[in-house]
């Protein structure tokens, strides 16, 4: 598989690899302030954006990472001008296009997360394809987070809780957990943030309770593997307790 041959004897040293997260979120932040930074135009930042997509997956994936969250597209962000939503769909569709075989022969389960009936039709259609065609395979999943909001998840739990009849004394955490668009997905141990901004921005926010979180001012199009060995070896020396004494 040409696109994971993997060395990972320079992390070795600092890393404990036994103590890599099962499930790493990143919230990709700073694709516009890159672009101005760079005097080029939004669109091109979020070409570099995807790219960067594609580099941090790779090294995730050389980790052993089993499950990969990426928030691509918030309930939120449809209140952007109209050019740039269209040209981040166009650019989406053309990604899954351009790096299904890819991912697919790399083992790669993709799931999507979020309001899959407001995407543009032929993207919808792209996530569909890459959802069924994935959907035996065995390595990695990938969730990408697609017209996603934590709050929007919950409230759809809690409809389709009612609508299933679960009695009330029956409600309980697992109950809640099954019924979010993550049903089955462990919680994310770490939640990665890079463009400067550190909260949480609607992101998973019941399957965070208790995420690790690293933050960077680096803009999401310069994020790349030497910024995940960093998150993860700070990942690694962190003391998680879950609410118990140390
Ligand atoms: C945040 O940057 C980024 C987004 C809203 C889009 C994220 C999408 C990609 C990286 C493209 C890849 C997508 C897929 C599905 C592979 P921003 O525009 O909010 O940056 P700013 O805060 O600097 O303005």
């Amino acid at each position: 598989m040409p696109m994971l041959a993997s060395d990972m004897s320079s992390v070795e040293a600092i890393l404990d690899l036994n103590k890599i997260p099962n499930h790493v979120a990143i919230i990709m932040d700073g694709n516009g302030r890159w672009a101005k930074a760079n005097r080029v135009s939004r669109k091109k930042g979020h070409e570099a954006g995807s790219q960067a997509f594609l580099e941090v997956v790779k090294r995730m994936i050389e980790y052993n990472i089993k499950f990969i969250s990426m928030f691509a597209w918030s309930t939120e962000n449809w209140g952007r001008p109209k050019n740039e939503v269209a040209s981040l769909m166009e650019l989406s569709k053309e990604f899954i296009s351009n790096n299904l075989e890819l991912i697919h022969e790399n083992n790669i389960k993709v799931n999507h997360l979020g309001n899959l009936h407001n995407l543009p039709a032929d993207l919808q259609e792209k996530i569909n394809e890459s959802i069924s065609l994935t959907k035996n395979n065995t390595g990695a999943t990938i969730n990408i987070a697609f017209d996603y909001g934590g709050k929007q998840d919950i409230v759809s739990a809690v409809k389709k809780i009612i609508a299933e009849g679960i009695l009330e004394e029956n409600i309980n955490e697992e109950v809640i957990s099954n019924n979010l668009a993550t049903a089955n997905i462990p919680d994310p141990d770490l939640i990665i943030r890079p463009g400067g901004e550190k909260r949480i921005s609607n992101f998973l926010i019941w399957q965070a309770a208790y995420a690790e979180y690293y933050f960077t001012n680096t803009l999401w199009p310069d994020f790349n593997a030497k910024e995940i060995d960093r998150a993860l070896e700070e990942f690694n020396n962190r003391d998680r307790r879950f609410g118990l004494t140390s």
